[in-house]
């Protein structure tokens, strides 16, 4: 329950949304090179990451979180880059949660490290996870991954998450037109009944370097034709106000698919979401192209009201709504490089 004296100090952006999710890349890296987010020949082993003392350290991370919290934020999102590549990352969810306010901390990974951490994550208080998974066919989940793990792998973790709890667990599967289409239907067919809940996600113009074009992009109305052609679908009331998914319900009863469809159903005017970078830069948009630095004013030695004080700021001067205005800030010559999926996250 949101007493008086929060919502005093809860800002609005200047569309009057407020501020209620926080999304923290925990790690730059990641182990696998999707030619969507990261592509190889770009992310290369030349390529610089950043440096362990770039990265914000545990304790900063707390620092910034304990004055989310009182702003609105109820949400956290553990992401990255690869999220379980962080050492201690349990250290971490333990702290977090032990933030007066805090409500759920959920965590999104490409799960191949998952069956080893699952349970500890959960010990820690980690609540749920999302597990991306393009396909279930071998060479194509490689082909949407750059070739790195195996889908037995992501599958272990996914059982292990499971059994130790973390659910409900969300599996994320972005499609891309001429490439994993046909994975569609095989990966409905596998989770149906489980529990779980597949999201299909439209393939989108994140950061600079993923060759991004239209034509790419598979709309979710021709997926959610497709899949109720088979499974006949109906759709579901949201479980919440600025639920990013739309949800359709199977009608035999096997649970649930999602579609997260930023680019031709965009949802910018509900997004309550703040994003901090892996080298702590605060971003207010997944499309941003500049962001408010916390971590020099933090290492400088600003106090916590003058930290809050800029986090609000920011916050309160917020009008992004990239997704309803892409095509036209797409063609704007003048479009500066936007932020990389690998500091701040899905
Ligand atoms: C950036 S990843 C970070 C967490 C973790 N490495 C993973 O893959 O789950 C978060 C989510 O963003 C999605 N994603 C990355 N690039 C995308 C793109 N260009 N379009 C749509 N979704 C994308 C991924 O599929 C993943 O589900
Ligand atoms: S989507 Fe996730 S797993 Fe794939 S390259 Fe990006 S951060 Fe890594």
């Amino acid at each position: 329950m949101e007493n008086l004296a929060t919502l005093d100090r809860s800002p609005q952006d200047r569309l009057g949304r407020p501020l209620r999710d926080l999304r923290i890349s925990v790690m730059d890296r990641c182990n696998f090179r999707c030619p969507y987010c990261m592509p190889r020949e770009r992310f290369h082993e030349h390529y610089a990451f950043l440096k362990t003392a770039e990265r914000l350290s545990f304790e900063e991370i707390l620092r910034l979180t304990r004055l989310f919290v009182p702003m609105g934020v109820r949400k956290l999102r553990i992401t990255g880059g690869e999220p379980l590549l962080r050492v201690n990352l349990p250290d971490l969810i333990a702290d977090l949660n032990a933030i007066p306010g805090v409500e759920d901390i959920a965590l999104t990974t490409n799960g191949v490290l998952l069956a080893k951490h699952a349970y500890e994550l959960k010990a820690a208080g980690l609540a749920r996870v999302t597990i991306s998974l393009d396909s279930l066919d071998q060479d194509i989940f490689a082909r949407m991954n750059g070739g790195f793990g195996k889908v037995s792998e992501v599958l272990e973790g996914i059982e292990h998450a499971q059994a130790a709890g973390l659910g409900p667990i969300k599996i994320n599967t972005v499609i891309q037109r001429g490439v994993n289409e046909d994975s569609v239907l095989p990966l409905v067919e596998r989770f149906r009944g489980t529990g779980i809940t597949v999201r299909f996600i439209e393939y989108m113009d994140v950061g600079n370097r993923n060759d991004w074009r239209e034509q790419l992009v598979v709309p979710s109305r021709d997926l959610q034709a497709r899949i109720h052609a088979r499974w006949p679908l109906q759709p579901v009331r949201p479980d919440y106000a600025g639920e990013v998914a739309r949800r359709y319900a199977f009608d035999d009863g096997a649970g649930a698919v999602g579609f997260i469809s930023s680019v031709t159903q965009p949802f910018c005017g509900a997004c309550s979401r703040a994003r901090l970078s892996s080298d702590g830069v605060f971003y207010t948009c997944l499309f941003a192209q500049t962001g408010t630095d916390l971590r020099g004013p933090l290492r400088a030695g600003a106090d916590d009201d003058d930290l809050g004080r800029i986090i609000r700021g920011t916050w309160s001067h917020r009008d992004d709504r990239y997704s309803e205005q892409r095509m036209i800030l797409r063609s704007r010559s003048q479009a500066g490089p936007k932020v990389e999926m690998n500091y701040i996250g899905g």
